[in-house]
């Protein structure tokens, strides 16, 4: 690859000679480069863009205005990230993926944006993958995984070491604690208090809304569920709005929860019903991750 091959640079960059730049890229004005920086063919750098040592861009990556990648940070071909999106070290991003873009809602739609959402923030060691889209001002603890396909809207926290897992959806204002993992195909619902040590089954359902859409009232009622430390909540289950998931609930797979449940029982059917305890050997140890209402950590 040549260094520079019908490529615009904007006298103002920063390009040390180690770094090598693929043919049509644009970099504008006041960006920086790290030591050792590849960007691939067709490259975007906006105005203020800043690149740690080591990071390697695809082909045809954009990276909108001032963002900033930390060192040894890799992203897929065709991926965006958009304007003043903070990257942390050594976090890959796959091919296809749009991170930090900003909402736009449906011009029926209920949901107020901020006008002002701050810039999401990708904690280091995290991974994105392939096709997915997280919005702005959603902050990332470190070591986030979020799988192929995964959407998480605006003014979500996600805690350090969380797993999002392909194709979830995880809607705005929800929060989900450390060392969580949600699998494949689950659909996290708008202001979602979920806290550390959850896990979330395949395809599991939540719901904010009893009212459907309908009414006023129901605008100051829309409520998530609340899943407590270390609950566990089985695929293909439904949480209707505003219930709480005690700390170490088992919900069995296919379970309808309609309702608040005890902590460390067992609850299955259509609707839930306690069962039996879960087995103290299921039970999390108790120093597993202490409760921090402030993270990411
Ligand atoms: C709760 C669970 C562990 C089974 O509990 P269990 O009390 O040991 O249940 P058993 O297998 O002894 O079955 C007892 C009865 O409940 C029924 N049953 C079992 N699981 C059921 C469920 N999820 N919902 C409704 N009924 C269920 C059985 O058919 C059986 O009925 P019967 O007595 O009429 O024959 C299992 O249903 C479950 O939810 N596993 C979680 C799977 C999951 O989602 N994993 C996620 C990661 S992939």
């Amino acid at each position: 690859m040549q260094r520079i091959t019908n490529t615009v640079i904007c006298e103002s960059a920063q390009i040390p000679s180690s770094a090598l730049l693929g043919p049509f890229c644009v970099v504008a004005e006041n960006v920086i480069l790290g030591e050792r920086v590849i960007l691939g063919a067709g490259c975007v750098l906006a105005a203020g863009v800043r690149l740690g040592d080591n990071c390697k861009l695809g082909n045809y990556v954009t990276l909108g205005q001032d963002v900033k990648l930390g060192s040894d940070v890799q992203i897929g071909d065709h991926t965006t990230v958009y304007s003043q999106a903070f990257i942390g070290k050594d976090c890959f991003i796959g091919s296809n993926s749009s991170v930090g873009r900003y909402p736009r809602p449906a011009v029926t739609s209920t949901v107020k944006i901020q006008s002002d959402l701050p810039a999401l923030q990708l904690g280091e060691g995290s991974t994105v993958g392939c096709s997915a889209v997280l919005y702005a001002g959603s902050t990332y603890a470190e070591q986030v995984f979020v799988g192929d396909r995964a959407v998480v809207r605006e003014c979500c926290l996600i805690g350090r070491n969380v797993i999002i897992g392909s194709g979830v959806t995880v809607e705005n204002d929800t929060s989900i604690g450390a060392y969580t993992k949600v699998q494949t195909g689950s659909y996290v619902t708008a202001y979602m208090e979920i806290e550390e040590r959850v896990f979330i089954a395949p395809m599991v359902t939540t719901t904010n809304d009893n009212f459907m859409g309908r009414t006023e009232k129901r605008f100051k009622l829309v409520k998530g569920p609340t899943i407590c430390r270390g609950a566990r909540v089985g695929g293909g289950s439904i949480l209707l709005p505003g219930v709480k998931v005690a700390a170490e609930t088992f919900v069995a797979a296919g379970a309808l929860v309609t309702k608040d449940t005890v902590p460390r029982q067992v609850i299955k059917g259509f609707p839930a019903k306690e069962i039996r305890e879960v087995p103290q050997e299921e039970l999390l140890a108790p120093d597993a991750c202490l409760k921090n209402k402030n993270f990411p950590e």
